[in-house]
């Protein structure tokens, strides 16, 4: 396993470029399974889950070949509709083929994700609304089994706004028969990046980005060829790293409306950004010249939960007291423990951490727990005194392209060794 070593107290200096969105690249491959033809996806990021995803097409029968940052995938008779435990249980995003295996093949065999270290994360909403569009769904050995003969279009009121749920959703019911609309949909701009490639498959969709989506099942869709979006995740945890360490740094390729609600928190906190041409730019002292900032994770447009373990890091150097709330998993404060063992004043009380900033971190051998997490840390090592290891870097490789690759030219002392603990 690799592991990351960072001297921390430099402050960042420099551009750096995002790569596509790992959110945004792993429905849009499963969409690439509600045709025969082949689709060509640019801008796609190198990471573990894509070549996850892309093993688990492969385990199907889908001809796929991956050259990042571009992808082919033509998905034409499907040896088997199914996704085994084995690589469902390593990307739990890979329940997104149960939508499209069931419009287009009529049936689908798919593992139960479980659990994972952030929450329980059920999917009921998944299940609930292939059923209400008529497919039989049975659970049994740990796998959902779904068949149909023709899904058919329902009205699907969602009892919360699920990324993936929405997604799946959609997907199955862009081959239904008739008309679907699914109330209390996810708004996150990812849905509406999925919107717009089925849309270009020949899908008749409209409503994505609000939280009623309108979707008129058509016969046939065809192979698109499409770039992805940015990764507003990876671009945040940018912008969080240098407004934290101070410095000047401009993130390139954004869609700044994406990073709005955490912009909106970022200025609160006293951080200098500005829209340039190419991206947004964010100057400053860092540390204590910022102050504490109380935050509650939402589902978008409200503050992302995937920028919450990294705004807390920033949070422990500024002035005053925080409290952040984490109000979309149960369980996502698995950096805490991690970040007090480097001097950080951090109470947790359920869902609400309270920060107490001020404190200068010390660097020390601290482990990744899940992929928000270990970029926490990672901002956490930047800020720190002395030297930081973060062990269990996989975590990290799941949805950071090359992390310690782009800091090194901003500046950041960190490095990568093989084969650590
Ligand atoms: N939930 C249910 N039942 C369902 C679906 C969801 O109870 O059927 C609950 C979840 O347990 C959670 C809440 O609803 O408490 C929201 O979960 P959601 O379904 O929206 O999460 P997701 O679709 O599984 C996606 C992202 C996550 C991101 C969340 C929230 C992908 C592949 N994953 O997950 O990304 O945190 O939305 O924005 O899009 C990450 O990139 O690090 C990551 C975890």
């Amino acid at each position: 396993m690799d592991n990351l070593v960072i001297e921390g107290g430099v402050p960042l200096h420099g551009a750096v470029r995002v790569s596509g969105a790992k959110n945004a690249a792993l429905p849009i491959l499963c969409a690439t399974l509600l045709t025969d033809g082949t689709c060509t996806l640019r801008n796609v990021p190198a990471l573990r889950d894509l070549e996850t995803t892309a093993a688990l097409l492969r385990f199907m029968g889908a001809e796929t070949t991956v050259t990042p940052p571009v992808v082919t995938v033509r998905a034409g008779s499907l040896r088997r509709p199914e996704a085994p435990y084995e690589l469902v249980k390593q990307m739990r995003a890979s329940v997104m083929v149960l939508g499209p295996l069931l419009a287009r093949h009529g049936r689908a065999r798919v593992s139960l994700p479980g659990g994972c270290a952030i929450g329980a994360r059920p999917i009921d909403q998944h299940l609930k609304g292939l059923q209400a569009m008529g497919a039989k769904i049975t659970l049994e050995h740990g796998y959902v089994n779904a068949e149909c003969a023709r899904l058919r279009g329902a009205t699907i009121p969602l009892d919360m706004a699920t990324v993936t749920g929405t997604e799946n959703l959609m997907m199955a019911a862009a081959l239904a028969r008739g008309r679907t609309q699914l109330v209390g949909a996810a708004r996150e701009p990812e849905v509406e990046e999925l919107a717009r490639v089925l849309n270009k498959m020949g899908a008749r969709i409209d409503g994505a980005g609000t939280d009623v989506i309108h979707i008129e099942g058509v016969d046939h869709l065809h192979p698109m060829d499409h770039a992805i979006i940015p990764d507003r995740i990876e671009a945040g945890t940018f912008l969080v790293a240098a407004a934290a360490t101070g410095g000047d740094v401009l993130v390139e390729g954004v869609v700044p409306e994406h990073l709005e609600p955490l912009a909106a928190r970022l200025r609160q906190a006293g951080v200098e950004l500005t829209r340039e041409e190419t991206g947004l730019r964010v100057r400053g002292e860092g540390g204590r010249s910022l102050r504490a900032v109380d935050l509650s994770t939402a589902p978008h447009p409200g503050f992302p939960t995937d920028m919450q373990a990294q705004f807390m890091a920033l949070m422990t150097a500024v002035q005053g007291t925080s409290v952040v709330t984490e109000a979309v998993f149960e369980n996502r404060f698995m950096h805490v423990p991690e970040l007090v063992r480097m001097g950080a004043e951090i109470e947790v009380r359920g869902r609400a951490a309270v920060v107490t900033g001020g404190t200068k971190l010390s660097g020390a051998t601290v482990m990744a727990t899940d992929l928000r997490a270990s970029a926490c840390l990672v901002i956490a090592g930047l800020l720190a005194e002395g030297s930081t290891e973060i062990l269990r870097v996989y975590h990290l490789d799941r949805g950071y392209e090359a992390l310690e690759k782009k800091l090194q030219p901003l500046g950041a002392r960190i490095r990568r060794v093989r084969g650590g603990a």
